[in-house]
């Protein structure tokens, strides 16, 4: 430790971006630099730039920790997962909704044993931290004590988590249901009490979306949401058209999908929407004018057969959309933001768009800040900044090695990357500061904030 707080510098290539390269040119948006010193202090970093024009400001006696063949690049963003769903991912069923009915209700349902929820909460921040990814925005289970698991572990890892308990008051098996409307928002504002804005948890208001709530609940979570500053809100939207049908019968009086929220008072800054696969014109115009924002989940989206997201309608520069990357881990099939954007290639493709690699980082980091409103603390390389940083590993397999050989410029170093890469191409995970992940460490290669 120093006066000012645990200070490290980390030596190799860096990338970061300033801007959105959807919609203004890629040199404006995006920093390579190929031999860059990052130095943290305090959480945050505190310079970042060329390795010979940093190091004479480097304060003496700073550890400088070297990382060959590899990149500093901003821990990525996930901006929708269920952590309950960890243990169940990639089991065989129908679409979505039967999908929910086979595996999902039963195994959500084991989360009323607070020694369950501990022990996926636990192997759940490990899985995101050995994939590189430092924040997410995350769907407990209706069990209150579920929240509480996964705050407390991401607490110990200093980690930026937004996280909430479900809420359900119907079309759910009963032990999955809030007693009342009165009590599924009680029990979330004891949990708002303990922990929004404790350390770096942050809330989201989750309402599991419009099948599983009534008019009631979804319109005393718009309460609720205002009754806090700085409160997120979290639910799905046009996943499925079989959903959507159903979903339109249950709310007859509503103009479509999104208007179901928009009434609640649901939709504004900091409300992110999973999937939006099925949205029209219209709906893209209400996110982009509210500030809403969309987490693109490619690797569910194909797993559940839902449908091919228009990533380039919802980020039209006309009236851009803020969206997010998701894993949607369980229905998602990797807890890798490099594999999602492997899929999310191959799904802008089946449309005609092509993503490439530039578009693609942006999501999974400043892009899905952006997407959280929180694009002035995340996401970027950059002096002030808080210090999360994954070191991504160019060579980690042989087959990397000899694909990223023949490459000649950052863009297509970053595309083998997410093409090839998944959490093996993570060298380490910095939180904060720390090293709370170093793959090369002998034994347990995790780290809690305070041991790091
Ligand atoms: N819609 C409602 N609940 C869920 C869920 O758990 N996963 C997905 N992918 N969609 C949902
Ligand atoms: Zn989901």
């Amino acid at each position: 430790m120093t006066a000012g707080g645990h200070r490290i510098a980390l030596r190799a290539g860096a990338i970061s971006f300033r801007g959105n390269p959807f919609l203004a040119p890629a040199e404006d948006c995006f920093t390579h630099e190929p031999d860059a010193l990052l130095v943290m202090e305090g959480g945050r970093i505190a310079a970042f730039g060329a390795y010979d024009a940093v190091r004479p400001t480097l304060a003496e006696g700073t550890e400088i920790r070297a990382f060959p063949d590899a990149l500093l690049c901003p821990g990525f963003i996930d901006t929708h997962v269920h952590y309950p769903q960890t243990e169940m991912i990639g089991s065989f069923a129908g679409e979505l909704l039967d999908w929910l009915d086979a595996y999902t209700f039963p195994t959500e349902l084991k989360f009323a044993d607070p020694a369950h929820a501990d022990r996926i909460a636990r192997v759940f921040l490990r899985e995101l931290l050995r994939a590189g990814t430092t924040t997410a925005m995350v769907y407990c289970t209706v069990h209150p004590q579920s929240a509480e698991a996964l705050f407390a572990e991401s607490e110990r890892f200093d980690t930026l988590m937004i996280a909430g308990k479900v809420l359900m008051d119907r079309n759910a098996p009963d032990g999955l249901l809030d007693r009342s409307v009165r009590q599924g928002i009680d029990e979330s504002e004891a949990l708002i009490a303990r922990w929004h804005g404790r350390g770096r948890q942050l809330y989201a208001v989750t309402p599991r979306f419009a099948g599983t709530s009534t008019a009631e609940q979804l319109e005393a979570a718009g309460h609720l949401l205002k009754r806090h500053d700085g409160l997120f809100l979290q639910t799905h939207l046009s996943e499925n058209r079989t959903e959507i049908d159903w979903i339109a019968g249950l709310f007859p009086e509503r103009a479509d999908y999104l208007d179901i929220y928009a009434h609640a008072g649901l939709v504004g800054p900091r409300s992110v929407f999973g999937h939006g696969v099925h949205l029209q014109e219209r709906q893209f115009c209400t996110c982009h004018e509210t500030g809403a924002a969309l987490a693109h989940c490619p690797t569910s989206n194909l797993f559940l057969g839902s449908g091919l997201f228009r990533l380039f309608d919802a980020l039209d520069p006309r009236r851009p959309v803020r969206v997010g990357l998701g894993t949607d881990v369980g229905a998602g099939t990797s807890f890798s933001a490099l594999a999602t954007l492997n899929e999310a290639y191959k799904v802008a493709a089946l449309r005609g768009d092509r993503l490439d690699a530039l578009k693609a980082f942006y999501l999974a980091t400043l892009g899905g800040a952006h997407a959280l409103h929180l694009d002035h603390r995340l996401g970027r390389l950059e002096a002030g900044y808080e210090a999360d940083v994954c070191v991504l590993d160019l060579k980690a397999t042989d087959l990397m090695a000899l694909r990223t050989a023949r490459s000649t410029d950052i863009a297509d170093h970053l595309f083998a990357l997410m093409t090839l890469g998944d959490d093996r191409a993570v060298a380490a995970t910095y939180v904060a500061g720390r090293c709370v992940y170093d793959r090369a460490r002998p034994g347990d290669p995790f780290r809690h904030a305070a041991e790091a």
